[in-house]
């Protein structure tokens, strides 16, 4: 297609066709990208790139100009249209259409990519697989951490490197109220109420705040990081919904802040947990709903990424680039290396020691503090600091303790004891320390 923009010189193969499925907010912004930058995209891809077939629910204005542009309203007809070369998938979820949909485009012959990462975390491989087997691409950038280009970084920046860890802030909105209740001293409920009725938060906010979404994304990380193959139910999660503000204000007082941390590393198995980060840490920079993915590995030592994992804007930038990427013949294989090269995923037992932070609910009376250190050296657990402030004689107070570097193990039983202890209300709050590299 002729185009009159100069840098369109650099121009070196036939067009590439480009159809969207799904046009909620990323594939409206998606398709307005590539009808009215299409000049840019163009140049920085090396070809024309063309947006010729869109589908979605309605055939309403989505605020880009539809000339030229074909309407399907069966997501499945892109897959078969002849004039398409690469099918963005923006449907979501984990089966259904959009499975069908990528499995089709695959199976044609069509490079696929999406920004799906349910659909990644439980197909990926197989999917990697097909597109082996078509010689075409499968991209997925967008689903992890969405502005972030962190699969990038990962599969083409390190390269070189052997990744030791690799360590998220991986949930814009769990990101957003805990930054909040930090700032505010307000709690959970009151600060989750908020962000719904701002739309920061979705009515159901359970996949955010219990840890599934960023699972989803570190899975993804950690596979191509130590290439292995996914396995997400191994992940140990756990979510936001019991931290109070007493925990974040005496984190705080401790020196630290609150973030819900994915944590990946070869030999142990993978994370997703509010942990306690120093509050002049790079991590505890990372406010509000920005994500954050920060690598370590050898020779590199430590990189950090961050940026808004989330929204019309950013999503888009990842699908764009992988695009660019795909019409470029950039990026190679979706894991970094052919399917049949990832590892068996093992069963892992986390071994490492770390220092928690405890909180525990106890009631106000003699004795109390001396039992709870007995149940402590039960299980060889050292006491670093302790505070208790207030009194009260008949409701309980906060007791918060950190440890010296403890096992996991010796913090679950410790915790289990202590849970079923006459003097204590409630569950034990048990946080990892972690001390950034
Ligand atoms: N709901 C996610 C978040 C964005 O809050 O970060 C999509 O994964």
């Amino acid at each position: 297609m002729p185009n009159t923009d100069k840098e369109l010189r650099l121009s070196t193969g036939p067009d590439l066709t480009i159809a969207i499925a799904g046009l909620g907010i990323v594939g409206a912004e998606t398709a307005r990208q590539l009808v009215q930058a299409s000049d840019r995209l163009s140049a920085r891809a090396g070809r024309c790139l063309r947006l010729v077939a869109v589908s979605a629910r309605s055939d309403s204005d989505r605020g880009f100009d539809r000339t030229g542009i074909a309407f399907e309203s069966d997501a499945l007809a892109l897959a078969r249209r002849a004039d398409v070369d690469v099918v963005i998938e923006l449907i979501g979820g984990e089966g259904g259409i959009a499975l069908a949909l990528a499995e089709t485009a695959l199976q044609a012959g069509k490079h696929v990519v999406t920004a799906n990462k349910a659909l990644i975390v439980h197909h990926g491989q197989r999917l990697a697989g097909l597109a082996e087997q078509a010689r075409v691409r499968l991209k997925f950038e967008a689903a992890v951490a969405g502005g972030i280009p962190a699969l990038k970084v990962l599969r083409e920046g390190l390269a070189g490197n052997n990744i030791r860890r690799v360590t998220g802030i991986l949930n814009g909105t769990c990101n957003y109220i805990l930054s909040e209740m930090t700032n505010t001293g307000r709690g959970f409920d009151d600060v989750l109420a908020e962000a719904q009725a701002k739309g920061y938060a979705e009515a159901d906010p359970s996949f955010d705040i219990d840890g599934v979404d960023a699972a989803h994304k570190l899975s993804i990380l950690a596979a191509m990081a130590f290439a292995e193959q996914i396995d997400f139910g191994a992940l140990q999660v756990t979510g936001i919904r019991q931290i109070t503000d007493t925990d974040i204000s005496y984190a705080g007082e401790l020196g630290y802040v609150i973030k819900l941390l994915g944590h990946a590393q070869p030999q142990s198995p993978a994370t997703v947990q509010p942990c306690l980060v120093a509050k002049t840490g790079q991590l505890a920079q990372i406010g509000g709903a920005l994500n954050a993915v920060e690598f370590t590995a050898e020779p590199v030592q430590t990189v950090l990424c961050t940026g808004p994992g989330a929204g019309a804007g950013p999503t888009a930038s990842a699908v764009l680039a992988d695009v660019i990427d795909v019409a470029a013949s950039r990026g190679g294989l979706p894991f970094g290396m052919r399917v049949g090269q990832l590892a068996r995923a093992t069963q892992k037992k986390d071994k490492q020691a770390r220092r928690y932070y405890l909180r525990l609910m106890v009631m106000d009376e003699t004795g109390v503090l001396s039992a709870v250190t007995s149940i402590l050296r039960d299980q060889q657990i050292s006491v670093e600091s302790m505070l208790q402030k207030g009194q009260s004689d008949d409701k309980p107070v906060a007791l918060v303790l950190t440890t010296h570097p403890t096992a996991p193990d010796q913090i679950k039983a410790a915790c289990s004891s202590l849970s079923s202890a006459r003097f204590i209300s409630g569950a034990v709050m048990a946080l990892p320390i972690v001390d950034e590299a």
